[in-house]
């Protein structure tokens, strides 16, 4: 722990200032009365002045091009597109902690943004407190860059951002759009749906934020974007084109996959095509068959992207809260009812698979063409009281027994919006401009 020297520099800032301003007894006045102010709000007064002492200790995300310049780095790799600096370097901006930050979040309301599915509008559907929309993601040794939507509108023009993968990469496409929406006219924007494409069009600025519907990348079962709720899952884990011919021409991808691998089960993979008599099947583990579908997506990747002039991003697991025991709470509990973060920062619940991350590492590891990890699995471990919960509109009537126990049919996998995805998107923001 350092001295707090923000308070002295306050008071020397104060010094130097005020006695100009006037004669000795008006500055005695000002500082009486800064005085008694400060004993009036002692904890306000704390609260400033450890913001303060915060913001000596740790160091700005991001480094602007000329400081970067000016730093005179020899071994300077070649410009990584979209880059308009660089991240801190030493700083893990994944490791960090959950700041309530009452003024500052959300970045939006979510009334205002129509693009919010009614699966996420968790105030509209009743939840009871708004509290899970107030929290800023804190890395421990950087400040994140505020996420600044004209400047990104600005680098998306005449561009294609596409978000790949599950519902949870769905919600994460519609935070973008809602972070976005504020700074766009009325009349600027459109969304469209084409089967599996959702295409956000921001007019002004001839760009589009997309999100393509592919649970596992490559080919399954599971493809159709309305109908898919089923539960005997089959992929085809070496063909991916049927997906892919619609990615293609993207500047920007965001991949995501996760959540429909965990069956519980081995994976069933298809040799043949879903056309024939699907008689060539074989049985996997999940994580040898998630390695193929990975290593097919990064083979895909390395044929179609160019790395000067393109930036492809993964979206490691997203965690569920579906028994409370894991965090020492109530032996028949689940995320329903939770309104606090996690506050152990060792917390690791068991639907995140460790097994997966590391195939995830391994597989983007070797890749010729970089894939940017947003490695938002740890940060969302800790947001139990993140979910949708009961707050959601539900695809079927509910029964009676049902009714009687919320709990029973709490949604302990998606995120409420505006939420904790706005804060992914700050991350995939910060990977984005200041890699
Ligand atoms: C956001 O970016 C725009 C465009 O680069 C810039 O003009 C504006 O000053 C930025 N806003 C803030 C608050 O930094
Ligand atoms: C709009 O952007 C697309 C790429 O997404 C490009 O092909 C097209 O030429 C652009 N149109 C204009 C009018 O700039
Ligand atoms: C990327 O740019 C570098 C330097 O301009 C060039 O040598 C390289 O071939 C380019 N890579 C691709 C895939 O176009
Ligand atoms: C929900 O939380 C409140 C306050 O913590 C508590 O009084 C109530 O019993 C809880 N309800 C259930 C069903 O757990
Ligand atoms: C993501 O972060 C966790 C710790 O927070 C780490 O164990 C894991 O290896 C990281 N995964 C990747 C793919 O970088």
């Amino acid at each position: 722990m350092k001295s707090p020297a923000p308070a002295s520099s306050s008071s020397s800032s104060l010094s130097s200032s005020s006695p100009r301003k006037g004669p000795l007894s008006a500055y005695l006045l000002i500082v009486s009365f800064i005085l008694f102010v400060a004993f009036l709000y002692g904890e306000d007064f704390a609260c400033i002045f450890r913001r303060s002492f915060v913001s000596s200790e740790i160091h700005q995300y991001s480094l602007s091009r000329e400081e970067d310049m000016a730093a005179g780095d020899e071994k300077r790799e070649i410009e990584v597109p979209f880059a308009i600096g660089r991240g801190k370097r030493g700083c893990d901006a994944f490791d960090g902690e959950w700041i309530y930050d009452q003024e500052g979040r959300p970045q939006y309301e979510e009334e205002e943004c129509p693009y919010i599915q009614p699966q996420l509008t968790c105030q509209a559907h009743g939840r009871p407190d708004s509290t899970y929309q107030h929290w800023r993601w804190q890395p421990r040794s950087c400040y994140l860059p505020s996420f600044n939507a004209t400047l990104m509108l600005e680098k998306l023009r005449g561009k294609r951002m596409m978000y790949v993968g599950d519902s949870l990469n769905r919600g994460q496409f519609v935070s973008m759009i809602c972070l976005l929406h504020r700074a766009i006219p009325k009349n600027a924007k459109s969304m469209e749906t084409f089967d599996s494409l959702t295409i956000f069009t921001a007019k002004d600025y001839n760009a589009t934020i997309e999100f393509y519907w592919a649970p596992f990348l490559v080919e399954s079962n599971s493809d159709n974007a309305v109908i898919h709720r089923i539960s005997d899952r089959i992929v085809r884990a070496r063909s991916i084109n049927k997906h892919a011919q619609h990615w293609k021409g993207s500047d920007i991808l965001v991949f995501n996959s996760y959540l429909w691998w965990m069956t519980g089960q081995k994976m069933k993979i298809l040799r043949g095509s879903f056309d024939g008599d699907m008689k060539n099947i074989v049985e996997m583990e999940t994580e040898d068959a998630y390695r193929l579908a990975l290593k097919r997506m990064v083979k895909w990747v390395e044929k179609n992207m160019d790395p000067n002039r393109t930036r492809i991003f993964f979206t490691t697991m997203s965690p569920s809260h579906g028994r409370s025991m894991e965090w020492g709470g109530k032996p028949d509990g689940n995320c329903y009812n939770e309104t606090t973060p996690i506050k152990d920062p060792n917390y690791w619940g068991i639907s995140s698979d460790k097994r997966i991350m590391h195939v995830i590492s391994e597989v983007f590891d070797k890749s010729k063409v970089p894939i940017s990890v947003i490695n938002i699995t740890q940060l969302s471990e800790y947001r139990k009281d993140a979910h949708t919960s009961i707050y959601k509109k539900q695809w079927n009537p509910l029964t009676p027994e049902q009714l009687a126990n919320p709990k029973s049919y709490a949604d302990c996998v998606h995120w409420c919006l505006p939420g904790l995805q706005d804060s992914w998107n700050e991350l995939l923001y910060a990977k984005l401009f200041f890699p």
